[in-house]
């Protein structure tokens, strides 16, 4: 049962978009309306833009877009009725009732499920029968509040004991396996994930638990930590561990680690503001997770090779983010947890203090393997150094970092400077030519990888479809000299048909109510569509001019794409042509 337009526009009106996007972006006022760093692509300038008189969005640089149903679907990896939903009760609005939900219902129970087992591990790991977890976190150096506060827990070395609990809880066998706490064997038989372990519940930013992580008791587990699958409530490439906490820091800065441990060491340190990767190296929904809440991240990764190197591509990432990206250094620990525990929060902190930026912490790589004493090392080096400090724009800053190569490799500031100022100008010379070329042949650049160089019969189709949004009593017109056929892109064809199937059976086109149709990316296309015809006029040469290049296209292919005639087909198709060329002459 489709919900009503009535509900639609309710909800809506008590949603106003800028107001909900403006808890995960910061708006920015530009004229009428406000634009943000979009929050689904990695980009340094702002090319999202919400428009409060259509109460929409549309990113130009990777095409999301829509009206605030979508911008939900998106940013909370909702489905449609979901995201209603949510936005229902942020208005406290009540849902007609015959909307009916499985999915919702079904993340809701393994929500339930996940608060269940995290309670049934800290009961345990405060009874007798978690001895050996208190002792291993206290030896640990973690507090009782510490303990609490994380809801850390323990899983007995057992096969059946949580199955055993929730079973009794009224939860049935195959959603705790959908939970990802029971693992079912080949025989068919199921038992609990985590055995002989102290358990990390993992926590998001709305303060559900959607999923564990357990590290091993035994001396030598295969794994000394486990992480629950993937499940319908959690996404690992898009989670921060302890994000719930460090939202709320005052601080500036997050501190990103790699270890559960090292946060809830620095967070007992009074550092708020640590967070950590799910045992996987940084993904760009991370970086920009991180990007909602601050502008400069400390990368603070272990000080082992592995860790080194995954602090470059931290930088990368964070980077590409819009984040500033700073670099903590530290010797004498493996890692955070480690260094702190030796150390203090003070020591820490001088660490923090002293914690440089991405281009110092390059130029200090760049040494690696070289030998600095000899002339060969220095020039290998002061190539690298100086392809890179031609890249800081600004002034002071690239200054800094030359004379820090300067003493490096044991030359003067003035020599490095005039390599630097050189290599920036051959760099600005060849973007102007760049810039020339792409006046000469405009085509619209975007970083979602959609080109906007269209082909005449890429406009056709769009165009038809933005129309038919415009005016959908242009469909008999269409539909005199046209059928979906002509349509040469399958997905624009599908579009074409869900619309016209819509408009034949009077179901609203409202940017709102078609979610329930298409996908949350195919709304955002279809947004795109609409709004880069918003500037065109829509009168019906227009129109008219889209379906002659359809029509030309059909009667050129007789109706068939090429790769679908027979040779036969082919070979009269040739002739015609022929004979139409000499006609002509
Ligand atoms: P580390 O191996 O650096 O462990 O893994 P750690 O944080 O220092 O752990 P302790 O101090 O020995 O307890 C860092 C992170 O990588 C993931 C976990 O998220 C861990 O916190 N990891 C590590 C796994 O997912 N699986 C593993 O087997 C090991
Ligand atoms: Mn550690």
């Amino acid at each position: 049962m489709p919900l009503s337009e009535e509900f639609l526009d309710k909800l809506k009106d008590a949603n106003e978009i800028s107001s909900v996007m403006s808890t995960y972006v910061s708006l920015k006022r530009a004229g009428r309306d406000n634009v943000c760093l979009c929050p689904f692509h990695s980009e340094k300038t702002a090319s999202c833009h919400v428009y409060s008189d259509t109460q929409s969005f549309y990113c130009f640089g990777c095409g999301a877009g829509g009206d605030v149903i979508n911008f939900i679907r998106l940013i909370e990896h909702l489905d449609y009725l979901e995201s209603v939903k949510f936005l229902a009760q942020r208005a406290g609005i009540p849902m007609p009732d015959d909307s009916y939900d499985r999915s919702g219902e079904v993340k809701q129970r393994l929500l339930e499920i996940n608060r269940e087992a995290a309670r049934f591990y800290r009961d345990i790991l405060l009874s007798g029968a978690g001895r050996e977890g208190r002792d291993y976190l206290r030896n640990r150096g973690l507090t009782e509040n510490t303990i609490r506060k994380y809801g850390l827990g323990y899983a007995p070395d057992d096969w059946g004991k949580l199955k055993a609990h929730l079973l009794s809880k009224g939860f049935r066998e195959q959603e705790l396996v959908d939970a990802a706490l029971l693992v079912r064997s080949q025989k068919g038989n199921t038992y609990d994930k985590f055995r002989h372990r102290v358990m990390f519940p993992i926590i998001d930013r709305r303060g559900n638990i959607i999923a564990f992580g357990g590290r091993t008791l035994e001396p030598d587990a295969p794994a000394k930590y486990l992480n629950s699958d993937e499940t319908a409530v959690f996404h690992k490439r898009s989670s921060l561990f302890s994000l719930n906490f460090a939202k709320n820091t005052k601080e500036k800065f997050l501190i990103l680690c790699e270890g559960y441990m090292d946060v809830i060491s620095l967070n007992q340190a009074g550092f708020d503001n640590a967070v950590a990767t799910l045992g996987t190296a940084i993904t760009p929904e991370q970086a920009r997770l991180m990007r909602q809440y601050c502008e400069e991240v400390v990368i603070s990764y272990d000080s082992d090779g592995a860790g080194q190197k995954a602090t470059m591509k931290a930088i990368n990432l964070l980077s590409e983010a819009g984040i500033e990206a700073k670099v903590l250094q530290m010797t004498g620990a493996k890692d955070p947890d480690e260094y702190i525990q030796k150390y203090g929060a003070d020591g820490f902190r001088m660490l923090l203090q002293q914690s440089g930026g991405a281009i110092s912490f390059e130029l200090k790589k760049f040494t690696a393997g070289l030998d600095m004493e000899t002339p060969e090392g220095r020039a290998s080096y002061l190539k690298k150094a100086v392809a890179l400090l031609a890249e800081v724009d600004n002034r002071i800053d690239r200054m800094v970092y030359i004379s820090d190569t300067a003493r490096i490799c044991s030359m003067t500031p003035g020599e490095i400077e005039k390599a630097v100022e050189e290599r920036r100008r051959y760099k600005s010379y060849s973007m102007k030519q760049q810039e020339r070329r792409e006046l000469i042949n405009p085509v619209r650049k975007r970083s979602g990888g959609e080109n906007l160089g269209r082909s005449p019969e890429d406009k056709a189709q769009r165009g038809i479809i933005a129309f038919l949004f415009h005016s959908p009593d242009m469909l008999k017109k269409i539909e005199e000299r046209l059928t979906d056929e002509d349509f040469p892109d399958e997905n624009y064809r599908n579009m074409y048909n869900a619309v016209a199937a819509r408009i034949k059976n009077g179901i609203s086109l409202d940017i709102s109510s078609i979610g329930d149709e298409f996908s949350a990316e195919q709304v955002g296309r279809i947004m795109g569509i609409i709004s880069e015809h918003n500037l065109l006029p829509y009168q019906k040469e227009r129109l008219n001019e889209y379906i002659t290049v359809l029509e030309k296209r059909r009667d050129k292919y007789g109706g068939k794409k090429p790769e679908e005639m027979s040779e036969s087909d082919l070979l009269e198709r040739m002739e015609k042509l022929r004979r139409e060329k000499s006609g002509r002459k």
